[in-house]
């Protein structure tokens, strides 16, 4: 690691961490906690200039080519530079034409393009390849509410992916192995893990102080002269390789294709491999609707008995998700919120009726709810529950 590289990554877990927290104080002393306007002024001058220099130095350094891993850490540390500097109002995609943080563009874009992933930080960084160092990951303040958050979305979404891989192998075996039980169920496994973890979340983070100090680090802002919308935990692979294994969602419906077409570059490398395979595949759900007329075997009803428990619990994490998280860590908070601060408030840029509607729509896909306006798999699901302790032969 360089020099430069290193003293950067100092800065990022110790002098980076403490302004922020200061910021984050004095703003939720405020009778308007949203507002960043005119306060603190010489602390976040001090965060602009310190991050300025050091991503001077390193542009003026160049490709060092110390492999992938660095590259993306080093990415991450621009990033949350970038995205400090958006959530005190240093950067506003709705004010600027573009990033006024040219040398942290210029190197977060030289960056990304060389490895294939966003000019900025992504959810990886948070969570799934933040190293720590003496117990300790980076993140943007001390508050002991962002490190829940991030330590409940790490947990989740490592789950989410023990269950993508062992479906993913199900692929090999087919419908009928004896051992595509055994993954089925490891599966099912994980994805109760998920369940419970988010379920952890809901019960100790604090709706205010997230709200307010944790998720305006997460909003879109620009990297030279293009707006990137911000990181969610949503940007891995598995959680689609599960929707699309399982056969709840598909990648030809128009609109769950859009999302992960949008979603490929906020991915490592290695998840869009995996997404790109996935979406060639076929379904374990399309699978046994076509091995209906073989209902009467014992392989038919064992493993499809497990794969409708699984659609279940991915159907009720999806409820949980929305119905949980969302509404009482965004909706609730936000309508107590000032009006005039509303447009700035989600990851993805999108006004929040629009965000909860496409949201909801992911959440019906997967519980396969009936809906007139969105094609999900409520009837195929209905018709494989019917041919379950069906006869045997
Ligand atoms: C996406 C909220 C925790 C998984 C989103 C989005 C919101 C949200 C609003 C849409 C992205 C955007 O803003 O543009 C929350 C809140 C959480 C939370 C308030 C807790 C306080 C989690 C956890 C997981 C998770 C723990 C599990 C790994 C996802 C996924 C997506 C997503 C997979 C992408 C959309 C999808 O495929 O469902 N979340 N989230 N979230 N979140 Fe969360």
């Amino acid at each position: 690691m360089s020099h430069n590289v290193a003293d950067f990554d100092r800065w990022i877990r110790s002098d980076f961490i403490r302004l922020n927290s200061e910021l984050e104080g004095l703003y939720l002393a405020q009778p308007d906690p949203a507002n960043v306007d005119g306060v603190g002024t010489e602390l976040k001058q001090t965060l602009e200039q310190q991050g300025r220099e050091f991503c001077r130095a390193l542009l003026a350094e160049g490709n060092t080519d110390e492999g992938f891993e660095a590259a993306f850490d080093l990415l991450g540390n621009v990033g949350f530079y970038l995205a400090a500097c958006r959530r005190h109002g240093l950067s506003d995609p709705d004010q600027d034409r573009r990033s006024p943080q040219e040398e942290a563009s210029a190197l977060a874009m030289h960056i990304a393009a060389s490895i294939g992933v966003v000019p900025r930080f992504a959810t990886a960084h948070l969570c799934t390849h933040n190293r720590a160092i003496q117990g300790q990951y980076k993140s943007f303040t001390d508050l002991a509410d962002e490190r829940c958050f991030i330590d409940y979305n790490t947990k989740g979404i490592l789950a989410f992916k023990r269950a993508a891989e062992a479906l993913l192998k199900t692929q090999a075996l087919g419908i009928s192995h004896p051992i595509t039980l055994d993954l089925l169920r490891t599966a099912e496994q994980a994805l109760r893990e998920v369940r419970e973890s988010n379920a952890m979340l809901f019960r100790t983070l604090d709706p205010h102080q997230f709200f307010y100090s944790v998720r305006p680090y997460y909003k879109p802002h620009h990297v030279g002269g293009q707006v990137y919308r911000g990181a969610n935990a949503g940007d891995f692979a598995g959680i689609n390789v599960i929707d699309m294994l399982l056969g709840l969602c598909r990648a030809n419906d128009p609109d769950y294709g859009r999302m992960l077409v949008e979603k490929f570059l906020y991915m490592m490398p290695e998840d869009q491999r995996i997404l790109r395979d996935c979406m060639r595949r076929r379904s374990l759900m399309d699978d046994f609707l076509a091995a209906r007329e073989h209902h009467g075997q014992s392989w038919y009803q064992e493993n499809l008995a497990a794969l409708l428990r699984l659609c279940e619990l991915h159907g009720e994490i999806a409820t949980q998700h929305h119905d949980q998280l969302v509404q009482n860590f965004i909706v609730g908070p936000s309508e107590a919120m000032d009006r005039k601060h509303l447009g700035q408030l989600t990851a993805s840029g999108p006004q929040l009726q629009h965000l909860l509607a496409s949201l909801a729509n992911l959440r019906d896909r997967r519980a396969a709810t009936p809906r007139e306006d969105l094609q999900t798999r409520y009837a195929d699901v209905a018709t494989l529950r019917q041919s379950l302790g069906v006869d045997h032969d």
